[in-house]
């Protein structure tokens, strides 16, 4: 300690003590790169090169998104509205928070998040997990706490500078910031992937048959046959990912002036009067483990969510030309639901390190 107070130079040999306070360097760093999963059918998962996946980094992760130490009165952590037997999305339809305050949207599923290229949220207002993470800290309808304040937790904690150190060689105790919590927050969620499992992939694969139903469920949802009505729901969720990941408004409420919506969604980030009330077409994926549906959660069943397709919708003035009366008869609707069920893969609840670890 004297020797911070004299003359740098003269310092030099106590600068390599590793008994300095807070110093981390008795521990291994040697992080192992972490391989995930994914399936073949997926496009590549962007990483980036600043924050490659760690065995380290991703158990560090899994703990902090476990661990009520990030909310203010360490009841809430991430896992509480995106609880792993739902598919990470919240089965309750306004999350409740620290205090039990409620927010105005559903917490979405967060799987196949590392894979999304264009946006976020509902609206698309975040571009990276990295950026994401750090918001829910801080947001007073989540877990409403100050970084500093989980920064000096985490500090403080028994088992957590150790980590830090393993998963990205930091020195001292005191070079722990939220930058680097996140980024392992990050890598967590990078590898909550689903769906190469799921019954649909393996019928593309030629390794199970749809039943009548499912087949054509399936025909409607992609259009493949003209003998059939057209539902067009593949023209905005599609691809491996079974979400274009484009903002549309799918006609959820009846709406005459753009200004009106309740929630103003993707217009709130574009400040575009007619991208209001627009929100992102989410992965189907899992859908069926997912309710309640839609940005505010409003249908419960799947059963709802087709019922307000084939009516066409509600109209407003940016409603998306796809979404029109389907007169789809009563078997056609649950031969719709049938084939949406096929996109369940639960695969990833056998995954060790995507659970609880505490
Ligand atoms: C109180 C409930 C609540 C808590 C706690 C919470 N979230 Fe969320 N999460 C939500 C809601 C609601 C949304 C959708 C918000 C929106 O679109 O405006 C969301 C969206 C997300 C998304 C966007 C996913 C996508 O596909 O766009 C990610 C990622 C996410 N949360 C991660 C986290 C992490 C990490 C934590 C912990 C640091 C966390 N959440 C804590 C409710 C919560
Ligand atoms: C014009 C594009 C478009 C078409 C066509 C479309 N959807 Fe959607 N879908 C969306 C958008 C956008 C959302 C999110 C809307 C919101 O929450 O405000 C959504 C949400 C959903 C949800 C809820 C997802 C969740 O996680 O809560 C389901 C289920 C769904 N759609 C199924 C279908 C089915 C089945 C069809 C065909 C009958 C279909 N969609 C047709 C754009 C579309």
């Amino acid at each position: 300690m004297i020797c911070l107070l004299i003359v740098f130079g003269a310092c030099k040999d106590d600068k390599q003590d590793p008994k300095v306070e807070g110093d981390l360097t008795d521990v291994l760093y040697a992080p192992v790169p972490y391989v995930p999963e994914i399936p073949a059918s997926f496009p590549p998962l962007e990483v980036p090169e600043d924050n490659p996946l760690t065995e380290e980094g991703v158990q560090l992760g899994r703990r902090l998104f476990y661990d009520p130490i990030l909310s203010a009165d360490q009841t809430v952590s991430c896992a509480s509205c995106h609880p792993i037997f739902s598919s990470f999305a919240d089965p309750t339809r306004f999350s409740f928070g620290v205090n039990g305050t409620q927010g105005n949207r559903q917490g979405m599923a967060l799987i196949n998040a590392g894979f999304y290229q264009n946006g976020l949220f509902w609206d698309g207002r975040v571009m990276t997990l990295e950026e994401q993470a750090l918001l829910p800290v801080e947001d007073p309808l989540e877990l409403h706490e100050d970084w500093d304040n989980v920064v000096e937790k985490i500090k403080n904690h028994p088992d957590y500078p150790e980590r830090f150190r393993k998963a990205f060689g930091i020195e001292n105790v005191n070079d722990i910031t939220k930058e680097l919590a996140v980024k392992a927050i990050a890598q967590f969620e990078r590898i909550i992937i689903s769906g190469g499992n799921s019954k649909y992939d393996q019928v593309l694969r030629n390794e199970a048959f749809f039943t009548e139903e499912e087949l054509n469920g399936f025909d409607m949802f992609f259009d493949i046959s003209a003998d059939i009505p057209d539902a067009e729901c593949g023209h905005c969720h599609n691809g491996p990912l079974l979400s274009t990941n484009e903002y549309f408004n799918n006609g959820l409420d009846n709406i005459t002036d753009l200004e009106n919506f309740p929630d103003k969604g993707r217009g709130l980030v574009t400040q575009r009067l007619f991208d209001n009330g627009k929100f992102r077409a989410p992965t189907l994926r899992n859908i069926q483990m997912t309710p309640p549906y839609m940005h505010d959660g409003r249908f419960s069943t799947l059963e709802e969510v087709i019922e307000h397709y084939n009516s066409g919708g509600h109209y407003a003035p940016n409603l998306d030309p796809l979404i029109r009366p389907l007169g789809l008869t009563e078997q056609e609707k649950s031969d719709l639901v049938a084939f949406l069920k096929t996109l369940t893969d639960t695969n990833f609840l056998n995954n060790p390190d995507l659970s609880n670890p505490f």
